[in-house]
């Protein structure tokens, strides 16, 4: 068997044509225009290319946005001016403060600034403690995106056992949160993996939607994973370049062999790359909304 591909850059292409119209609507109805602020702290070129793939976004779907790269070893003082500053701004409905930031900058207080109207992200603690009990809020854009991925695939989440690998606060913890609510994908039996979890393995082959988000290439294994399970590969590795000077990229499940025996797989790229991306899209223009 060779596994379905999930093509988040296809589903994320019908999500944009749906956004089209709200902000047309937005536009000619109430003369909004949303807008989005992207910051940027130093130069990592990862982060860098992200920033620049939500800027194209905006300014494909008509979304103002304005971006602010700051040097890297800028104080956590001035990057809390700007914060408030970006707060006060009506063109702006929403903030995106790229993570991770350098060393000598506390993320949480960062976080914390940013008004929890404004905050596309879904990282304010207001906006978690509101996901986690199921108000309505801004959601994480990764784990969204994959909601969204499931659910425009027929995936049926429903009594599912789902097996999240990686605890991290942008992906692991709050998919956990959303899959087990009663909610359009979600209503599944969810275990959280780690890297203290004793038999990897045990739990992964048990899984029938396993979401692998731990930041390292070939964390699971064809060998670790039942027949027709549906994978969710939320990694970006770059592991080289080719003679072109391209960044090699990989996820975090090694797709060759778990391809042999998923039913359905997101590749990396093209997977849930450009969900995320468009959920932050679907946010700012939510925020835009929260205002009229
Ligand atoms: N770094 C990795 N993923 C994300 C994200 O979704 N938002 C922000 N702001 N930074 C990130």
């Amino acid at each position: 068997m060779s596994a379905k591909i999930i093509s988040g850059t296809e589903i994320a292409k019908q999500i944009r044509e749906e956004l089209k119209k709200e902000i047309v609507e937005l536009k000619e109805r109430h003369g909004v225009t949303p807008g989005l602020a992207t910051v940027l702290v130093g130069d990592d070129p990862a982060s860098k290319v992200y920033v620049g793939q939500k800027e194209k976004s905006c300014s494909n779907l008509g979304i103002y946005s304005e971006r602010i790269d700051l040097s890297g070893n800028i104080s956590e003082e001035k990057l809390l001016l700007l914060i408030e500053k970006l707060n006060k701004d009506s063109r702006i409905h929403g903030i995106l403060v790229q993570l991770p930031l350098p060393k000598q900058i506390n993320e949480s207080r960062v976080i914390c600034a940013i008004d929890p109207a404004k905050d596309v992200d879904g990282f304010h603690p207001v906006n978690i403690g509101k996901m986690v009990i199921g108000e309505k809020c801004f959601l994480p854009c990764t784990p969204h995106g994959i909601l969204e991925l499931l659910a425009r695939s027929g995936v049926q989440t429903e009594g599912a056992e789902v097996v999240v690998v990686g605890r991290s606060n942008i992906v692991g913890k709050p998919v956990l949160n959303l899959m087990l609510q009663k909610r359009p994908a979600g209503n599944a039996t969810v275990t959280l993996c780690h890297t203290k979890t004793k038999d990897l393995a045990f739990h992964t082959k048990r899984a029938d939607i396993l979401i692998v988000a731990t930041g390292y290439p070939k964390t699971v294994t064809g060998d670790m994973v039942k027949e027709g399970v549906v994978v969710i590969d939320v990694g970006v590795n770059r592991i080289g370049k080719t003679p072109e000077g391209k960044a090699i990229l990989v996820g975090d499940v090694d797709f060759e062999s778990v391809k042999e025996k998923a039913a359905a797989i997101t590749p990396v790229p093209g997977g849930v790359g450009p969900m995320t991306i468009v959920m932050l899209m679907k946010n700012t223009i939510q925020a835009a909304k929260n205002t009229i």
